[in-house]
């Protein structure tokens, strides 16, 4: 959460962070602001709202400079106003800081700091920050750098940061704990960045920063340096991504771009991992041998919203073909429970950014335990994708639309060739393999077709689009799919929504049933279908307006729902990747017709970096 982007060269700055930031807005929107240095003078600008505004701020009053920092904020301390925006001024007017995380010893600070007279204008932490550096750097006679080390000393916290002063105006400091942070290197020129997408098009060399790392940079020069001021090698990445992977190319939206990329990003997420002659899949990053993949008893998926429900969607998809039992823990609660875990256990990640807070805290509890842990990761040197003893990169490309799309379905695509894998290291055919293999090679071709649903999906979208409430409802592998569709709408259309398994309705959800409360079934192709029809038709006899989605052929459907979206027909298994896509797309075109900003959705952010 939170987008930093920092600039020192001899270019002009402010074009360049202005760029970033829309690159990064993604990751949070409630103000953005720049600062970048000339002489000994600081040019602060920021305003509360999008990138937009501060762009129309910067046009009335431009910031000159060859140096500056900036920053897009997802608010954690304090409203979104123009006060709270970053970047934060000391109350001497000497240094700017911008912060990506959490400071949570800065009430503590903050009074003492008040104690000793020191004004604040803001309710954030990151002022707290700010302060503390312009006092040391006083007390330092302007060395900066040890300004900035001895004021990481007195956080406690998670943070990203990017510092500049009117002391050193040929400097860039960056610092990271527990927030993510790149360096990029140019020609006589070096970049900073929360997030490497805000590099694309300006380098193609990037320093994926560890935490307890500063970055020293000039136009000139840069290194990191550990806490001691020790210099520190540095493993300098190429990054290529291609700058049109991150543009909207001809779609209104970057989430309907991505959900028309899924056909080819299932094809990336398979490439060269299906292998005939093996009957098996692939993987090249794993790093656990054979026998110790042999010798799991048990496996732990563990991640946050649409990365949960793909786990979800995992285990069915392991303990079937695989016959390994599985358990699924939102990381959140999984990095404070104590799980009796055993020494065969593995312990998988799965997430897109890689950075989110609670997956990697999992991450880390888990190794701290001496467990094996994956990771199933979108972002290429993301912290967790770094940090997991072994893992599977998604290659999914950019994914900037807030709500999660072609990340999903490539993560479920992910997980089944997961399972083919241990499968065949145990009890599967190699004719099992085969057919699995084959049935996987027709995913792209599937979702593809299953695309062509656009049309009946937002006719429905524009007859449903103003209902308060909403029902999911899916029974085995398409009940992780029913929480994913529920999440879906709720995040991006605000219609409250809820995903339960199909027969689970009496229970408790079927209380809600009402002409105005659509249900939509998702129709299992397998041995539950007729059980789900069954509860298609309890909703129906109580008034409630059915959506069934179903495979081509089913006729019963069309008799008894109000509407139908057909897909083509799928394995059981491979069901929750092609009938994700009408569910998307549904929620998209109801967030439309509502006028929400679909890729922008209120009070979220892509990369949830704090706890
Ligand atoms: C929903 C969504 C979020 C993320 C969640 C985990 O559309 O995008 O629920 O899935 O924040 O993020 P990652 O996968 O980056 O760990």
């Amino acid at each position: 959460m939170c987008g930093i982007v920092g600039y020192v060269g001899h270019k002009e700055a402010e074009p360049i962070l202005i760029e970033g930031l829309h690159r990064l807005e993604y990751r949070g929107y409630d103000s953005a602001g720049v600062v970048t240095v000339t002489g000994q003078k600081l040019h602060i600008r920021k305003r509360a709202g999008r990138v937009g505004e501060l762009v129309r701020l910067l046009g009335e009053r431009p910031a000159p400079g060859c140096l500056g920092i900036s920053h897009t904020r997802w608010a954690t301390h304090g409203p979104a106003n123009d006060v709270n925006a970053h970047p934060h001024l000391s109350q001497d007017g000497t240094v700017a800081v911008v912060h990506n995380g959490v400071i949570e010893n800065y009430a503590v600070l903050k009074r003492q700091l008040q104690a000793e007279g020191i004004r604040f204008q803001s309710d954030t932490d990151t002022e707290v920050i700010a302060q503390l550096i312009a006092l040391q750097l006083a007390e330092l006679k302007g060395d900066l750098i040890e300004a900035v080390q001895r004021t990481l000393a007195l956080l406690k916290g998670t943070y990203g940061l990017a510092v500049v002063s009117a002391a050193q105006p040929d400097l860039l400091i960056g610092a990271r704990l527990g927030s993510p942070l790149v360096l990029g290197i140019g020609d006589e020129e070096h970049f900073l960045a929360s997030d490497p997408s805000a590099l694309i098009g300006k380098t193609q060399q990037v320093v994926y920063v560890q935490d307890h790392r500063l970055c020293v940079l000039t136009a000139d020069d840069w290194h990191l340096l550990d806490y001691d001021r020790t210099r520190v090698q540095a493993c300098v990445q190429q990054f290529d991504w291609d700058p049109g992977e991150a543009d909207k190319s001809t779609f209104e939206h970057y989430m309907l771009k991505e959900i028309y990329e899924q056909p080819e990003t299932l094809e990336n997420a398979m490439r060269g991992r299906l292998c005939e002659a093996d009957a098996s899949a692939h993987f090249g990053g794993l790093n656990l041998d054979t026998q110790q993949l042999r010798r799991a008893e048990r496996i732990i998926l563990t991640a946050c919203g649409t990365s949960y429900h793909a786990a979800l969607v995992g285990e069915y998809l392991i303990e079937e073909y695989a016959r390994i039992p599985v358990e699924v823990e939102y990381a959140s609660e999984f990095r404070y429970r104590n799980p009796p875990i055993d020494r065969n256990t593995i312990v998988i990640c799965i997430t897109q950014s890689g950075e989110t807070a609670d997956t990697l805290a999992a991450l880390r509890e888990s190794k701290r335990k001496g467990h094996p842990t994956l990771a199933i990761c979108n972002v290429v040197g993301s912290s967790i994708a770094r940090e997991a003893d072994g893992g599977v990169y998604l290659h999914a490309g950019p994914e900037i639309g807030v709500a999660s799309t072609k990340a999903f379905t490539s993560q479920v695509t992910t997980l089944a060739m997961l399972a083919l894998y241990l499968g065949r290291m145990r009890h599967l055919s190699a004719q099992q393999g085969l057919n699995m293999i084959r049935e996987l090679r027709s995913l792209p071709d599937l979702a593809r077709r299953a695309l062509h649903c656009h049309d009946a999906v937002k006719r429905i979208a524009e007859k449903y689009y103003d209902v308060s409430n909403c029902l999911y409802l899916g029974r085995q592998y398409l009940y992780p799919l029913a929480l994913e569709g529920a999440l879906k709408l709720k995040e991006i259309s605000y219609i409250h929504a809820e995903g339960y398994p199909a027969a689970e309705m009496k229970h408790g959800p079927i209380a809600l049933v009402d002409p105005h409360t659509p249900s939509i079934f998702l129709m299992s192709r397998g041995p539950v279908f007729d059980k789900v029809m069954s509860n298609l038709e309890e909703v129906k006899a109580r008034g409630g307006p059915v959506i069934a989605v179903t495979c081509e052929g089913d006729e019963e459907a069309a008799t008894r729902a109000d509407e139908v979206i057909y897909l083509p027909e799928a394995p059981e298994y491979l069901q929750p990747i092609i009938a994700v896509i009408p569910l998307q797309l549904l929620a998209y075109h109801v967030a439309v017709l509502r006028g929400c900003d679909v890729d922008k959705p209120r009070n979220l952010a892509k990369s949830v970096t704090v706890e």
